[in-house]
């Protein structure tokens, strides 16, 4: 067991450190505020490679480890998982789905941009459509259809709370083609936001990640050529279950760096702040709760890392994504708050952070599965 990481993985932690403080935290309250989507920011995270980190680099992409990923999501998490949402989604789901799954056409024309996250020089991104307004945890009972009509795919139905609805060029969209079969009669294809019958709502009004951009997506017989399936007729279920056992280590890293961040300014403000004659950190309570926060918070990222691991080393990491995502995810939402409690009445105004990152910290135990459903894969494949 080697706990060391390599030179090149502690420069790309530096790299979306840096990143992180000197694009991401200036405006970031007003971001907030505003439900203002990070184009400036995640234009330069493609810049800098980081949008398509995993991917081959002759597909686009900068050809870097899941190790890496995990580091460089940390890091940006703790300033702006509004920023971090839409780089996870684009790696995790999007370019890692297309790489794995994806024709050699269907990676020249759609990965090898949205990995560089430019295509003639303006931001290109994707999108993740599985959850619908009556099919997000059972993901299995998909309405939307994509009736096989020869030589192409008919799509009707409407996708719900979709990360980069508006602002991505390209959806991957999971379709019912077969539905006797069930999860087995599922399609992924990949449609272009600008085609005929595709329509985008409104963005929603959320409690936290509000400058990332969550759209519901309609379509209205949309024709879709054949060659944009991606895998097998009926493998669109295998498809977003295996991409997701990804994607959870994105967002298990996207709550490690909310609950890394939160610890970082609490442990701050406790050097600074003074009651009863002294720093509130020579309290003991202070520190039990610090000592506390840590101890989580490296848990949390030993199960990140292990998962990247795993991933990296071409074992099965289905269980270890689940683990980290249930588990990060909850210390997040555990860790934000006694971040807020440590600041005490300046916790809950928004000049000191913390109250953001424990409204961004709630998503994390609802989306790319609930805390719910990583306890269903994980007991269903330790039961087996
Ligand atoms: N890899 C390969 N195959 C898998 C698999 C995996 N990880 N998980 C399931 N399958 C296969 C099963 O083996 C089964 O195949 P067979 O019939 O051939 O045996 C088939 O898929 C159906 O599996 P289940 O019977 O387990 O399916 P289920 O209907 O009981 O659902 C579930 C299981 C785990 C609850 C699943 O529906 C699920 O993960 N739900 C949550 C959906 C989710 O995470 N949505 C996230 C949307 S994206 C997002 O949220 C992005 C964002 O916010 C940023
Ligand atoms: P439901 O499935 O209705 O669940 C309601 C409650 O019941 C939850 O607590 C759940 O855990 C529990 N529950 C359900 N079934 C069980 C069970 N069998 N056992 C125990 N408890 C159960 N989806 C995408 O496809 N792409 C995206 O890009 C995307 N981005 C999102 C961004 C945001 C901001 C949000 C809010 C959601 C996003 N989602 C996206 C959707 C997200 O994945 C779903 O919201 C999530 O999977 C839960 O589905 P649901 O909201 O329908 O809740």
């Amino acid at each position: 067991m080697n706990f060391q990481f390599t030179e090149e993985q502690l420069m790309i932690k530096q790299a979306a450190r840096d990143f992180a403080i000197a694009e991401c935290l200036p405006g970031v309250i007003e971001r907030d505020e505003q439900q203002k989507f990070p184009k400036e920011q995640i234009t330069k995270l493609a810049d800098l490679g980081f949008m398509g980190m995993m991917v081959d680099p002759q597909y686009g992409g900068s050809g870097m480890d899941t190790i890496s990923y995990v580091l460089a999501m940390e890091e940006i998490s703790k300033i702006d998982a509004s920023v971090s949402v839409c780089m996870s989604v684009n790696n995790s789901l999007v370019c890692w789905g297309l790489e794995a799954f994806g024709t050699e056409e269907q990676k020249q024309k759609y990965l090898t941009p949205l990995a560089q996250g430019k295509k003639d020089g303006e931001l290109y991104i994707g999108a993740f459509l599985l959850s619908e307004p009556e099919a997000g945890s059972d993901a299995s009972s998909q309405h939307t259809t994509a009736e096989d009509m020869g030589d192409h795919y008919l799509v009707n139905g409407t996708k719900n709370w979709i990360t980069n609805g508006s602002t991505s060029s390209v959806y991957l969209v999971m379709a019912q083609t077969h539905p006797e079969q069930k999860s087995h009669g599922i399609n992924t294809l990949i449609i272009e936001k600008g085609w005929p019958g595709v329509t985008v709502g409104g963005k929603e009004n959320k409690l936290g990640i509000r400058g990332s951009d969550t759209t519901s997506v309609m379509f209205d017989n949309v024709k879709v050529p054949k060659e944009n399936r991606v895998g097998e007729d009926g493998f669109g279920f295998k498809f977003a279950m295996k991409t997701l056992a990804g994607g959870r280590i994105g967002i298990a890293s996207q709550a490690l760096g909310i609950a890394s961040g939160a610890y970082e300014l609490a442990l701050k403000y406790s050097k600074e702040r003074k009651a009863f004659g002294k720093e509130i950190m020579h309290h003991q309570a202070i520190q039990f709760k610090l000592a506390d926060m840590a101890t989580r918070i490296e848990a949390a990222r030993a199960l990140c890392l292990k998962a990247a691991w795993q991933k990296d080393q071409g074992q099965d990491y289905t269980v270890s994504s689940s683990m980290a995502k249930v588990f990060s995810s909850e210390t997040a939402m555990w860790a934000a708050v006694e971040a807020v409690q440590i600041h005490g009445g300046y916790g809950f105004v928004k000049e000191y952070h913390v109250e953001r990152l424990m409204r961004d910290a709630k998503i994390t135990q609802i989306y790319e599965g609930t805390s719910e459903v990583q306890r269903i894969v994980i007991s269903r494949l330790l039961l087996q």
